[in-house]
């Protein structure tokens, strides 16, 4: 049982952060809210008071009648009235604001306290933000400048997803991050692995001014001008990584297999489509790279050959076979030309029993230093969720990564293969 402090602000997707209430309360956490002006254009506080069960603050002169307790704390016994946002701030395990709107985002890079919510935000530790806005707001240089500076200085920021947003007919990555995954994340922080990427960010660890490379998504091998034999990989999970990298200080860059997510700016991202393209795109990479992650799903076959324009059918024609051949195992190559301190990850996304064994086998054959297992058979993680559940299997030892968003098992990633760049 944690207390966490969610901060509220104004951005529609203030809704949501309703159901985080409703998750987190039933995961056994205390929550208190406060609200700023801003969020309660579009949440009242009687709904958090409904589901907190504890009065919410809005104003920084704002008495709490509960003098900075939580729910389930014994409440405080009225001889003593603190300074609200300070007793509040200070007796929180975490702060979490969600939604937090570029305005806000900006007032707390910038260390304003001219409301509680950010008045509350300089106190408490660790701190998450999870942005929604307009997808062009996202983007915008002074945004991701203001996110940049945040990281810098330990917030954990929950990345904002792709998909359509508030505004009628627009679509982009803007939406705030699923109530589900925002508690996961908390989770996360709380018991450790986020708070020692905190510290590792603040302190510097083996990641910053390293070069990153992360292959991410999923090729595709031509067939005629419109056809394709492709995978289902979305990217997730290489854009965490490249995110986490970044965070954490390292120059990154983003091989990109038909990967229709964004990445941040700062994030160097090369496109391509077949495995061909990316074995050359990850060859000129890897000639500056220190560490080389390869979370791509690499299609082993091509097509013999890609037939000039649109393949027509033929009258009659009930079958059609198509001659695959091997493609090149980009890894593979890679480690067959690394320089020595190179640090080489891949993945194995593997099918139920003898996972860890497959991953094992192909972490020698193909000359790595970990390899991430994951069982695809769990339709809940892996290809296209959200989340994740993986083993990082290392020469001499396995790390099991329980359940949490893509990010959260990215930062487990990188903490177990930075040390690895001595
Ligand atoms: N990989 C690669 N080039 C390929 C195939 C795979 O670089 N042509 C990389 C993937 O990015 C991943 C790792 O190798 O990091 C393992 O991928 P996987 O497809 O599981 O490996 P395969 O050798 O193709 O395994 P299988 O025998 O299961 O087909």
């Amino acid at each position: 049982m944690a207390r966490i402090l969610l901060g509220v602000s104004g951005s529609i997707a203030a809704y949501k952060s309703l159901e985080f209430v409703r998750l987190a309360t039933a995961a056994g956490h205390a929550v208190r809210v406060v609200l700023t002006e801003g969020g309660a254009r579009f949440i009242g506080p009687d709904s958090f008071a409904g589901l907190t069960g504890a009065p919410v603050l809005s104003g920084v002169f704002d008495e709490d009648p509960w003098n900075g307790a939580y729910p389930g704390d014994d409440t405080a016994d009225g001889s003593h009235r603190p300074i609200g946002h300070l007793a509040l701030a200070e007796r929180a395990d975490l702060m979490l604001v969600a939604p937090a709107s570029a305005n806000a985002i900006a007032r707390l890079a910038h260390g304003l306290a001219d409301d509680l919510l950010t008045t509350a935000a300089l106190v408490a530790e660790p701190l998450i933000l999870a942005p929604a806005m307009n997808d062009r707001m996202w983007r915008h240089a002074a945004t991701q400048a203001n996110v940049a500076l945040l990281r810098g200085r330990g917030v954990v920021i929950a990345e904002p997803g792709e998909g359509r947003l508030a505004s009628k007919g627009e679509a982009g990555q803007g939406r705030l991050a699923e109530p589900a995954e925002l508690l996961a994340l908390v989770e996360q922080t709380l018991s450790g692995v986020g708070i020692a990427d905190r510290a590792t960010a603040l302190l510097g660890d083996g990641l910053v001014g390293r070069h990153v490379v992360v292959s991410a998504g999923g090729t595709r091998e031509a067939i005629d001008a419109v056809r394709f034999i492709g995978n289902r990989s979305s990217g997730r999970m290489g854009v965490a990584l490249a995110e986490a990298a970044a965070a954490r200080g390292a120059r990154v860059t983003l091989l990109a297999a038909n990967v229709g997510l964004a990445a941040s700016p700062e994030i160097t991202r090369i496109d391509v489509e077949s495995a061909e393209q990316l074995q050359q795109a990850s060859e000129a990479a890897f000639a500056t790279a220190d560490l080389f992650i390869s979370a791509a799903a690499v299609a082993d076959f091509r097509p013999d050959g890609v037939a000039d324009g649109k393949m027509k059918k033929q009258a009659g024609e009930e079958q059609r076979s198509l001659t695959l051949v091997r493609t090149p195992d980009v890894i593979a190559g890679l480690s067959a030309q690394r320089r020595p301190g190179q640090v080489l990850v891949g993945f194995a996304a593997e099918h139920g029993a003898g996972a860890l064994d497959y991953g094992r086998d192909k972490l020698t054959r193909k000359g790595l230093d970990a390899i991430v297992v994951n069982d695809v058979s769990d339709t809940a993680i892996g290809f296209d969720s959200a989340e994740n559940e993986v083993v990082i299997v290392l020469a001499d030892r396995e790390v099991p990564v329980p359940r949490g968003s893509k990010r959260a098992v990215a930062d487990a990633i990188l903490d177990e293969v930075a040390p690895l760049l001595g």
